[in-house]
Parts: C-alpha cells; structure tokens; sequence
C-alpha cells in the first residue's frame, strides 16, 4: 500500500515559500549550500532557484555504518566538501530528517569544527517522531508522520528519485 504524499505543485509552492524566508533572514551575504547526497539534489537544485541572494554549491556524501535502513551515528564521508567551510554561512541541504544521527554528525561534529561563520539546516521533510538525536532544522519543508517516502530525489533501493512528487510506499509497522 502507498499513495500520493504532495504533488509536484505542492512542493514547488513549498520551495518558493522557504526560498523567501532563506533570502530575507541572509539578504546581503553569500549562502554556501551544502547539499548532501544523493537524495537532496532535485531539492536543491529547486531551492537555490528559489533564493535571490548569492549562493554558491558544494555537496557531501555520507553513509552510516550498521544496518541500512536506520542509521547509527558512525558516519562515514564518503566525498567530502570540495572548499572550506571556514568563514562561510553554510547551509545544509538534506532531503529528509529522520533519526537525526546523519545531521548530528555532520553538523555539531563534523563542520563545526571548521570554522564556518553560521550552519544552519534545510531539509525538505521531517519525521520528527522518529528523532533520536537532539538536532532540529532551521527551515522545514513539510513535517510527515513515521512513514517511508519515495519521489523528489528519495528513494527506494535507488529507486523512484525522479518521481515528481512525495508519496509514501507502505504504512510504518
Ligand atoms: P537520519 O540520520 O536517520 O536522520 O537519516 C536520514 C537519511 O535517511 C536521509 O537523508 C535519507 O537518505 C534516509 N531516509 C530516511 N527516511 C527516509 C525515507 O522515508 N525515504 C527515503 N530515505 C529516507
Ligand atoms: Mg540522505
């Protein structure tokens, strides 16, 4: 079972809205968007669009050790960001937060020992009834219930991040 979460329409309207809110609390400074892959790339692409003050890209990939469909807390980089951080207003860019483990890491661990100027967080989703590490986004898309979404750069064993839309493939057990 699975259905239809938000439309194509629905999150571009969502992506318009958070790209105003980005631009007016940074107006007047350089934005280093930091995406994290591979599902916040569809996001992201959308977002800088949607921001009218300048933005520079950078992008991570990180994988989580243990079992794959919830993550531990043992981070792994697997591509690093290609400039430093240092002195940057970095915004992270994630497609979805669930545990909160990936973004614990990569936040209060990992580039906060850089130096950057700010960090703050962007994510698309949020399933904060699953939360098991203190973090919260700066700026959320939509809040869902504990169910798994596929579409708008999410997927399923690789599959299904070029559906347009969010829809959820089963009720959580
Ligand atoms: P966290 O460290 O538990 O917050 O894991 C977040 C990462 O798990 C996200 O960036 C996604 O890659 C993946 N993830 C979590 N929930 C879902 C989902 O419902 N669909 C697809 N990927 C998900
Ligand atoms: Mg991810």
């Amino acid at each position: 079972m699975g259905g239809m979460l938000f439309s194509a329409e629905e999150i571009s309207e969502k992506v318009k809205e958070l790209g105003r809110r980005i631009s007016e609390d940074y107006k007047g400074k350089k934005i280093t968007a930091v995406g994290i892959l591979k599902g916040s790339f569809v996001f992201m692409a959308d977002l800088i669009r949607a921001i009218d003050t300048e933005v520079e890209v950078d992008f991570m990939e990180v994988s989580s050790y243990g079992n794959s469909t919830e993550s531990s807390g043992n981070v792994m980089i697997r591509k690093d960001l290609d400039s430093s951080p240092a002195g940057k207003d970095i915004l992270i860019v994630e497609d979805i937060i669930d545990t909160g483990n990936t973004l614990k890491y990569l936040r209060d661990t990992y580039l906060a020992g850089k130096n950057p100027a700010s960090i703050k967080i962007v994510t698309m989703l949020d399933k904060p009834s699953r939360r098991t590490a203190g973090i919260s986004p700066d700026y959320t898309g939509f809040s869902i219930d504990d169910l798994f979404v596929i579409g708008y750069g999410l997927d399923y064993a690789q599959k299904f991040r070029d559906l347009p839309y969010i829809a959820y493939l089963k009720e959580a057990e």
